[in-house]
């Protein structure tokens, strides 16, 4: 049978620069497939030739047999491919299968609230043209748990129902809900085969800048304990059930881990502070109704909530851009309720990288954008050493990156360049929106090993976040937010066990922590405040071989 989609030994080129080499694969009728590789691997550029926005240079992309060379066949295969979009922009993206893509303009400056509209509109959208493949590109990258779920078992219906699927994703766990995976590897398509045979090869997913699936690494430590379980999409769940009981002599009662709250005098307070958009117009939007959030030095802290729930609108209220309408807002030595408030000390003491850095952008390339700042504070000499310093915290090339033109990066690249400018302020608070969103998986870990050290070495820092797994990793406290109201500020880990609190907020455990948790229903003699995956290894590995009947 002809196949839906036939890409035959494409290749792109711009500026010299070969994008995609010699891609060929084929896509049938209802299958369900995943596309993964590194930041600027080539995913978002080979999605764009689906649906004939983009014509290769060599090679033929063919749709239910028309060739996308051919103009005369574009609507016929615009309503064959439903596309929803990665949008640099606001990182999510509307749905559009007609010409006229409406990028841009009127999708920028959306309320974080909104976004679920998005997905939700882009995905009506999209079935309502009732196409015979969608494309996803990470749709899911900017979504909360509970958003990501809905998308997620929203796929699986539309396969159910007979739709091909194409999803490009950074998280390794949705790739196990795909039949069969893509890997681009600098535009060379390395990989094709199903994600059970790519997460057996442990040196190939490293050589793609991927990761395995936190429940795929925990089942490869205990192989004798889930060996008849296969890697499907419900591997955590199954895993979970799984956990034999313990049955050593350890007496559990001894790991109920006591808690250890910072001490030290408070960088941040914010105490009841209410804000909202066009306030006094007939428009207005409240954001804020009751935060309250106390941050303590030397303590990474971390913010979380819902899609929606004000946490990009709070943390704007740290550097000044929008000021306290009741309520009080303090960083260190600043009082943001002030009216004398020296507004350009304030940027210098804190600094804050942007939930859509790419907006922000105002410099044509790469190296004079992360200098930008740097060279306002007043650096000199030092100017270039730093900008290489921030260059390399986030992974990018000083040597390679530094000329390259701003607006031709992939979606992942430029939020680099945002974390970099960021970063290349060394300012005394580092607060960042959404760090890792858009990062492929070994940038991420890399972002996050680089936070880590500079947190040892004396940086304060404050992020939001969707992700449970880059909280655990990084924060110590965490506030988490609800429609604009503070639920709790607790260390991390307390929050993570107060399953009521979580879905009140519409978070979910990360599968470190809800691991965690069933180890310890079992009687396993896991501390209370273990949270990562690699925390948990090591708590269970020292018991595991005596201890456990499997
Ligand atoms: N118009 C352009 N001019 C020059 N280079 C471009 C252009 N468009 C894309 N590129 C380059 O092509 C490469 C692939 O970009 P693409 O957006 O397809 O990557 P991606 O795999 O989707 O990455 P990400 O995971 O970050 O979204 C990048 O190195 C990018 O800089
Ligand atoms: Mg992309």
């Amino acid at each position: 049978m002809q196949p839906l989609i036939l890409a035959d030994r494409i290749t792109c080129r711009i500026d010299q620069k070969e994008i995609l080499k010699d891609v060929s694969f084929s896509i049938g009728m209802g299958e369900y497939v995943a596309l993964i590789g590194a930041n600027g691997s080539g995913k978002t550029t080979l999605a764009r030739h689906l649906n004939a926005l983009l014509t290769p240079i060599e090679g033929n992309v063919l749709i239910a047999g028309k060739n996308t060379r051919d103009r005369h066949n574009h609507s016929c295969i615009r309503a064959d491919i439903g596309m929803v979009f990665q949008q640099p922009e606001d990182q999510i993206v509307s749905a559009l299968v007609e010409e006229d893509v409406a990028f841009g303009p009127e999708n920028l400056c959306r309320l974080p609230s909104e976004i679920r509209t998005l997905v939700d509109q882009a995905l009506a959208g999209v079935l309502a043209m009732q196409p015979r493949a969608i494309i996803f590109d990470e749709a899911t990258a900017m979504l909360d748990p509970a958003g990501r779920r809905d998308v997620m078992s929203y796929l699986a219906k539309l396969h159910n129902a007979g739709t091909t699927i194409l999803t490009i994703t950074h998280r390794m766990e949705e790739v196990l809900h795909a039949e069969r995976v893509l890997v681009l590897n600098h535009g060379r398509l390395v990989f094709d085969g199903t994600p059970q045979a790519l997460f057996a090869d442990p040196s190939l997913v490293a050589a793609n800048n991927l990761e395995l699936p936190a429940a795929v690494e925990f089942k490869n430590a205990f192989p004798g304990w889930f060996s008849g379980i296969a890697c499907s999409s419900s591997l955590a769940e199954r895993l979970l059930a799984a956990i034999p009981a313990y049955s050593g002599t350890l007496d559990t009662g001894d790991f109920s881990e006591t808690v250890v709250h910072s001490g030290g005098a408070n960088l941040i307070e914010i105490d009841k502070l209410a804000f909202s958009y066009s306030q006094d117009s007939y428009f207005a939007v409240p954001a804020l109704y009751d935060v309250n959030l106390s941050m303590a030095a030397n303590a990474p802290h971390g913010l979380t909530g819902a899609t929606g729930a004000g946490k990009s609108t709070l943390l704007q209220h740290l550097n000044g851009l929008y000021r306290p309408q009741q309520g009080s807002v303090r960083v260190g030595e600043f009082d943001l309720n002030s009216a004398d408030l020296d507004l350009k000390a304030l940027r210098r003491y804190i600094g804050l990288v942007f939930q859509n850095p790419e907006l922000y952008f105002f410099k044509q390339y790469v190296g004079d954008e992360i200098a930008f700042g740097p060279r306002m504070l007043g650096l000199g000499e030092e100017l270039r050493q730093r900008v290489r310093w921030a260059m390399e915290l986030t992974g990018l090339d000083f040597e390679n990156d530094k000329d390259r033109v701003l607006t031709t990066l992939s979606g992942g690249e430029q939020r680099k360049v945002a974390l970099a400018a960021g970063l290349a302020l060394n300012p005394g608070i580092l607060v960042l929106d959404e760090p890792t969103a858009g990062l492929d998986p070994f940038s991420r870990r890399q972002l996050l090993q680089n936070l880590k050290r500079l947190i040892a070495d004396g940086t304060q820092l404050l992020f939001s976040s969707h992700q449970m797994e880059e909280i655990s990793a990084l924060a110590k406290n965490l506030t988490v937010l609800s429609n604009g109201v503070t639920l709790t500020t607790a260390p991390v880990h307390e929050v993570f066990l107060d399953r009521p609190l979580m879905n009140q907020a519409g978070l979910e455990q990360p599968f470190s922590v809800q691991l965690a948790d069933a180890l310890r229903a079992k009687k396993w003699p896991v501390r209370r405040n273990t949270l990562t995956l690699t925390d948990v290894l090591s708590e269970i590995g020292k018991y595991k071989d005596e201890a456990a009947h499997a």
